[in-house]
C-alpha cells in the first residue's frame, strides 16, 4: 500500500515508518520542514503528488504546558492542520488515520475511558486535539481517529527516558501516584496504526494503548527494576508539582469496540522500549 506518515521527524512518526516498510509497504515519510501541515496549501499539494492510499497523521504540537500560553500555534498544529490533511486525503480517495490523546477527557472517571464515552480536555493541549478530531471527522468520511496515551519510544522526549536520566545521577526521585494512565510504547503503537491501515475501512475513533494501567509512580518504579537502576522512588502527588498544563487524573483507555486493535500490556512495552535502547546504544 502506498502511504505518507506526517510528523514523521517526532517519536511515534519514525516508529510508524519503520513499521509500515517492515510490513513491505511503499512509505512516504515527511517531516516537519518537507510538510507543515498548518499549511494548507502545501498539504493540499503534498497529497497530490504522492496520492497515497493512506495517510498517517503523527504530527503534533505536543508540549501540554507550552499550549497553554500558545494556543494559536497548538489550534493551527492541533486542530486545524489535521483537517487539511484529511481533506486532501479525501480528494485523492485515500483513508486518513489521525492519533489523537486520551487528554480529550477530563479524567473524572475511575473505569477505562472508551470510544463513546463523553469528552472534556482540561488544556488547551487537549482541547485543541479534540478540534483535530473533529475536522478530521468533518473532512473525510474514511477516517480512523486513535487515541493514544502515555507514549514513550526512540527518537523523542518521554518520560522512561527522563527517569533513566534522573535515576543515573539521584538516589531518590519523587514520583506522582495520582495520575493513572496506560503507557504506550511507539513500537507496539506502530504496528497497531499499520494493522488499522491494512483494514482499510475500520472508520470511527479507536482507543489503542498499552494493555494495564498504572500511575506515573508505578512506570519509574518498574523501568528502575527491569533497568537495574539504583535509584529509589518516593510516592508524591501532583499538589505537589504545580504545571501550567492540569492533567487528567485518571486516563486509561479502554474500548467498545467489537474487533480492537490490542497492544500487549504495558510492562512488555516497557521492556520493548529498554531492549530497544539497548540495541541502540550499543550498535
Ligand atoms: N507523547 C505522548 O505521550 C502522547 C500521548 C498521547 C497522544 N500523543 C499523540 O501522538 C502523536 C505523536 O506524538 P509524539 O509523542 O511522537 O510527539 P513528537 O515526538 O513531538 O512528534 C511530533 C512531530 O510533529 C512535528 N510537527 C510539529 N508541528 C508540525 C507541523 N506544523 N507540521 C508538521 N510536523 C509538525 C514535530 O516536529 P518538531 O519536532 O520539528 O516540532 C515532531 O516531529 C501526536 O498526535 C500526539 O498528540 C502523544
Amino acid at each position: 500500500m502506498r502511504l505518507l506518515v506526517t510528523g514523521a521527524g517526532g517519536m511515534l512518526g519514525h516508529a510508524v515508518a519503520a513499521a509500515a516498510r517492515e510490513g513491505g509497504h511503499d512509505v512516504r515519510a515527511l517531516v516537519r520542514h518537507e510538510l507543515d501541515i498548518a499549511d494548507g496549501e502545501a498539504v493540499e499539494r503534498s497529497v497530490g503528488d504522492h496520492c497515497p492510499e493512506t495517510v498517517i497523521n503523527c504530527a503534533a504540537y505536543t508540549d501540554v504546558d507550552g499550549a497553554q500560553d500558545d494556543f494559536a500555534m497548538a489550534q493551527a498544529v492541533n486542530g486545524e492542520g489535521p483537517g487539511h490533511l484529511a481533506r486532501a486525503a479525501a480528494a485523492v480517495g485515500a483513508l486518513i488515520i489521525h492519533v489523537s490523546t486520551d487528554y480529550v477527557f477530563d479524567g473524572s472517571k475511575r473505569e477505562p475511558w472508551v470510544e463513546s464515552d463523553r469528552v472534556g480536555p482540561l488544556g488547551v493541549y487537549g482541547a485543541t486535539k479534540l478540534g483535530g478530531e473533529v475536522a478530521v471527522a468533518t473532512a473525510n468520511p474514511r477516517h480512523a481517529i486513535v487515541r493514544t496515551a502515555w507514549l514513550f519510544g526512540a527518537g523523542g522526549r518521554n518520560f522512561v527516558d527522563t527517569m533513566l536520566g534522573v535515576g543515573a545521577q539521584r538516589d531518590e526521585v519523587a514520583v506522582v501516584t495520582d495520575q493513572l494512565g496506560s503507557p504506550t510504547w511507539t513500537g507496539h503503537l506502530a504496528s497497531g496504526l499499520v494493522e488499522l491501515a491494512e483494514r482499510g475501512d475500520d472508520t470511527g475513533v479507536h482507543h489503542v494503548a498499552g494493555g494495564g494501567a498504572c500511575s506515573w509512580y508505578d512506570l519509574a518504579a518498574e523501568a528502575f527494576k527491569r533497568a537495574g537502576v539504583d535509584c529509589r522512588v518516593q510516592p508524591t502527588t501532583s499538589d505537589q508539582f504545580q504545571r501550567p498544563a492540569p492533567r487528567p487524573a485518571y486516563s486509561v483507555l479502554g474500548t467498545e469496540r467489537s474487533d480492537p486493535v490490542w497492544l500487549p500490556p504495558w510492562q512488555d512495552g516497557l521492556q520493548g522500549y529498554l531492549d530497544e535502547r539497548m540495541a541502540v546504544s550499543s550498535a
